[in-house]
C-alpha cells in the first residue's frame, strides 16, 4: 500500500516543538534475531512500529516462535523453534535478514537462508559473516541462491579478526558465539552503540559479554541462556534526522529519550553550521537555530564514532540551503548517493563522482515531485521538503516506513505541514 502513497509537504514551516525519539531500529533487528538464543519468553521495550521489525517478528514466527506487539512492547517466545528455514521472500524483504544466521545457527545446529543478495545501497556482500562462521565450525554450502549452514557438533570459539567493522558482522559472531563452545574474540570489532545493546541484552540472558563498544570484543560461551526484560536504545539515526529537521527550517526543537553521547558526531556538525545545542536532563537535547546555516567543509562518514554513513542524506539536504560548498566524502558504502538527483530536482545544486558529492549551499529550494529509492535517502527528501517553497509530493514511501515511525505524525505535531495521501 505504501507504494500507492504520497508524503506531501507544504514547505516553509517553522518547526517548534518535543519529539519522542524512536527506539533504534538498527538495535531491535539483532535483539529480535536474540531472542531465538533464548527458551522462553523475552520481553523488548521501545521496539519501533517498522516494517523491518514486523518482517523481523515474521522471521521468527516462520521458525515457530511466537511474538506478539502491545504498542511499543514486543514479546518474543522462543520457547520451541520448529524450523529452520526463512524463505526467500522474507530474506528479500529485509537485508539485514543474515543476522539471524548467528542465533539460529548456535540454537538449532543448522539453518537454510536465502542469499540476501545486494541492496539500494550497492552490492551487500556477507562474506564477513560467513567466514567468522567457517573459523567458529559451520559447515556453509553455497548453492542455488540459498546458504545451508551446519553445525554438528556445535559452534566452537575462535579469535576473529575483521578486516573492516562490519556492524553486522560483528552482531552475527555475538550471537553465534554466545551458545559456543569456548571464548571467541572479535578483533576490529565494530564499535557502534547498537553493538552496546546487543551484548548488554546477552549479558541479562546469563551470557557472557565482554568489550562491547571497543574494538575487541571478547564472548564467553555459555550452555543456555535464559529470556529477560530490555529496553532499546533510542534510535540516533531518527534523532539526528529531526535534528536536520529542525534546522533546515530554523526552528527550535526539543529532542525527548535520547542518548546524547551517541548523537555527538552529528551535533559537532549542526554547532559548526550554526545550530545551538544544549543537553539537559536525563536524554534531553534542545536546538535551536537562528542564524544563517554554513557549510561545515568536508564531512567524511566513517565508523562509529565518525560522522555516520546513515545520517549523510539528510545532513546532505540540510546543507544545500547553507551558504558555502560541502563536501561529502562516503567511505562506508558503494552507491549511497542516490538521493543527490532527486534533491537537485527541488533546485539543489549536488555533483556527484564516485564516492564524493559537492554541495554548493543555494538560497531557496522549491517544491517538486520526488520519489524516495532507499531508507534514509527518503529521510533526505522529507527534510528538504520541509524548507521547499511550495508543495513537495515524496512517492517510495515503503523504504521510509522500514526506518521512521510515523514520520509524517511526527513532524505535524511539531508545526510542519505535511501529510500521507
Ligand atoms: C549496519 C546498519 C546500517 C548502517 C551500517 C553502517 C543495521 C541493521 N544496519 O548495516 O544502517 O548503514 O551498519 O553503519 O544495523 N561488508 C563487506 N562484507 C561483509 C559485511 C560488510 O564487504 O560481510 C561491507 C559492506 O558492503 C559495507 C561495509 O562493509 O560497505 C559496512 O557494512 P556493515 O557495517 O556490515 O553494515 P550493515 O551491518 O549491513
Amino acid at each position: 500500500m505504501a507504494e500507492q502513497q504520497r508524503i506531501v509537504i507544504n514547505g516553509g514551516k517553522r518547526l517548534e516543538g518535543e519529539i519522542a525519539v524512536q527506539g533504534a531500529k538498527n538495535s531491535a533487528l539483532p535483539l529480535l534475531a536474540a531472542t531465538v538464543l533464548c527458551s522462553g519468553e523475552t520481553v523488548l521495550h521501545n521496539c519501533p512500529r517498522l516494517s523491518d521489525c514486523d518482517a523481523a517478528c515474521r522471521i521468527l514466527e516462520c521458525i515457530g516462535c511466537k511474538c506478539r506487539r502491545e504498542k511499543n512492547t514486543v514479546t518474543a517466545d522462543a520457547s520451541v523453534i520448529s524450523g529452520v528455514e526463512v524463505p526467500t521472500e522474507l530474506m528479500r524483504e529485509m537485508r539485514s535478514s543474515i543476522i539471524f544466521l548467528g542465533s539460529i545457527l548456535a540454537r538449532c545446529k543448522t539453518c537454510r537462508l536465502s542469499f540476501p543478495g545486494g541492496c539500494e545501497l550497492g552490492p551487500r556482500p556477507i562474506d564477513f559473516h560467513l567466514k567468522a562462521l567457517r573459523e567458529m565450525g559451520a559447515e556453509i554450502v553455497e548453492r542455488h541462491g540459498y546458504l545451508d549452514c551446519s553445525a554438528p557438533k556445535g559452534l566452537h570459539g575462535a579469535r576473529i579478526a575483521l578486516s573492516f567493522s562490519s556492524v553486522g558482522a560483528t552482531e552475527n559472531i555475538m550471537l553465534a558465539a554466545s551458545l559456543a563452545e569456548g571464548v571467541t574474540e572479535i578483533h576490529n570489532a565494530a564499535r557502534e552503540p547498537e553493538i552496546a545493546d546487543l551484548a548488554e541484552f546477552i549479558n541479562k540472558c546469563g551470557g557472557k559479554v565482554s568489550g562491547a563498544g571497543g574494538s575487541t570484543v571478547a564472548i564467553e560461551g555459555v550452555e543456555k541462556l535464559s529470556p529477560c526484560e530490555h529496553r532499546i536504545i533510542p534510535d540516533r539515526i531518527a534523532a539526528a534526522t529531526y535534528l536536520c529537521c529542525g534546522a533546515i527550517s530554523g526552528g527550535e526543537l526539543i529532542l525527548t529519550g535520547v542518548d546524547h553521547a551517541d548523537l555527538r558526531p552529528v551535533t559537532a556538525v549542526l554547532e559548526q553550521m550554526g545550530c545551538s545545542i544544549y543537553t539537559y536532563g536525563k536524554g534531553h537535547l534542545f536546538i535551536n537555530t537562528r542564524k544563517p546555516l554554513v557549510s561545515p567543509g568536508t564531512i567524511r562518514t566513517n565508523v562509529h564514532p565518525g560522522f555516520p554513513t546513515d545520517a549523510q542524506p539528510p545532513l546532505m539536504a540540510l546543507t544545500s540551503v547553507a551558504s558555502g560548498t560541502t563536501v561529502f566524502v562516503e567511505n562506508i558504502f558503494e552507491n549511497r548517493f542516490k538521493h543527490a538527483s532527486e534533491l537537485a530536482r527541488l533546485g539543489a545544486k549536488i555533483s556527484v563522482e564516485g564516492k564524493v558529492a559537492v554541495v554548493t549551499g543555494v538560497k531557496a529550494l522549491s517544491g517538486a515531485e520526488l520519489i524516495s529509492t532507499d531508507l534514509r535517502g527518503g529521510a533526505a527528501l522529507v527534510t528538504a521538503g520541509l524548507a521547499a517553497e511550495g508543495t513537495t509530493r515524496i512517492g517510495g514511501l515503503s523504504h521510509i516506513d522500514r526506518g521512521y515511525e510515523n514520520i509524517e505524525g511526527v513532524l505535524r505535531s511539531v508545526g510542519a505541514d505535511i501529510c500521507r495521501r
